[in-house]
């Protein structure tokens, strides 16, 4: 049987992995700054990850959600501990998509109403409404565009006050730092007013944290450089470091009531022991204050090269923005200096989503190979 062909792929066969590292079939070494779409947290194969979910396996792996879990406890606390969000309540799923849905369906709940505010270039999923608040028509298929949803720029303050006064809007849903987008940002006065017309107009505030969230940005959440409370918070990617795990925290103004939101796999003992592993090295090796260290280092190093037009995204979320498409540069990166980075819908900028455990000299030998590639071009 042939797989269903959707991905373009690199001519690259991962084996093996361990921290900022990717071994391929023939031993051959790739430095990994992208982490597989920021997923790679606490880096590859960490030796605690690797010893909490073994001894998790030989316990119990899995049961569903019909029988007392504390291990989803001991998450909701962690993750309190790490956001200071003490008063929000977690329920667990298992990929970003799933945390969007969740948090769309629940606002809908909340407020009774359907159309959602989402941005342009935004970037949220591929399930149903996630995909549909997804700024990218060629990946909604008809059935997506029966949901109703209404893209506006970020900073446009006017046009949100035009669409939230029309009162039948259940969620404004906006990413801190744009991931796939390439790593623009709204202004902190856009995202206050988004608050206050939110509240005011009774419509829920989603913060999209899927790729930015779990210390990636050098705050827990990237909307956390803000002073706001959103109603709904998705996390996934960097939560279980390749354990497919997502989750929502909800505003505790959102009251739960048996059936409101339901999965078989999420919030699993496998998933929880990942995501409590992810937890405790953040914490022991303080990965989130160090992605600021190295993001300043990031910055100072780029400097240095009159080719790179700007520095985009915050903490180890980072985005290079050249004057010219870098399709041939990633390629050149991969194939000659064995480097992974990320590309964007922008299609001048790299996206570097290294491990939070990089280190300087792995941003030296990124510099060293991107000079040497540019001289060639
Ligand atoms: C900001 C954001 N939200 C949601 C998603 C969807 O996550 P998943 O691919 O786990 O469904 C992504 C994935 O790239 C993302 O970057």
């Amino acid at each position: 049987m042939k797989l269903f062909d959707v991905y373009p792929l690199y001519e690259v066969t991962p084996v093996k992995a361990k921290d900022v590292f990717v071994y391929d079939e023939k031993g051959t070494e790739y430095l990994d700054l992208y982490g597989g779409h920021a997923v790679i947290s606490i880096g590859h194969s960490h030796p605690h990850y690797v010893r909490r979910l073994s001894e998790q396996l030989e316990q119990i792996a899995f049961y569903s959600n019909a029988i007392q879990n504390p291990m989803q406890q001991e998450l909701a606390e962690g993750i309190a501990t790490h956001s200071c969000l003490h008063d929000y309540r977690l329920f667990l799923c298992s990929t970003g998509a799933e945390a969007i849905e969740n948090a769309l369906k629940l606002a809908s709940f909340h407020t009774g109403k359907k159309r959602v505010i989402a941005f342009n270039n935004a970037f949220h999923g591929r399930t149903s409404a996630a995909v549909a608040v997804t700024d990218n028509a060629a990946i909604n298929a008809p059935l997506n565009q029966q949901h109703q949803v209404t893209f506006i720029d970020f900073n446009d303050s006017a046009a949100l006050k035009k669409e939230l006064q029309k009162e039948d809007v259940c969620a404004v849903i906006f990413e801190s730092i744009q991931g796939v987008g390439g790593l623009d940002e709204p202004q902190a006065e856009f995202v206050q007013t988004m608050e206050t017309l939110c509240n005011q107009h009774q419509a829920c505030l989603i913060a999209d944290e899927v790729q930015s969230g779990f210390g990636r940005s050098g705050m827990f959440f990237a909307f956390q450089q803000y002073n706001i409370r959103p109603h709904v918070i998705t996390m996934a990617k960097g939560m279980g470091n390749g354990f497919p795990i997502g989750g929502i925290l909800v505003h505790p103004d959102i009251k739960a009531k048996y059936g409101l939101l339901g999965t078989t796999f999420g919030g699993n003992y496998l998933a929880c022991a990942a995501s409590l592993a992810v937890l405790e090295v953040m914490e022991k090796e303080k990965l989130q204050a160090r992605t600021l260290v190295l993001e300043a280092y990031f910055r100072e190093k780029a400097a240095a090269f009159p080719e790179i037009k700007k520095i985009k995204g915050r903490g180890l979320m980072l985005g290079v923005e050249f004057d010219f498409e870098i399709a041939t540069l990633r390629k050149a990166l991969i194939y000659q200096h064995h480097i992974f980075t990320g590309g964007s819908s922008n299609k001048k900028l790299i996206r570097i989503l290294p491990p939070l455990t990089v280190k300087e000299k792995h941003f030296d030998q990124f510099f060293q190979a991107l000079r040497s590639v540019l001289d060639e071009l």
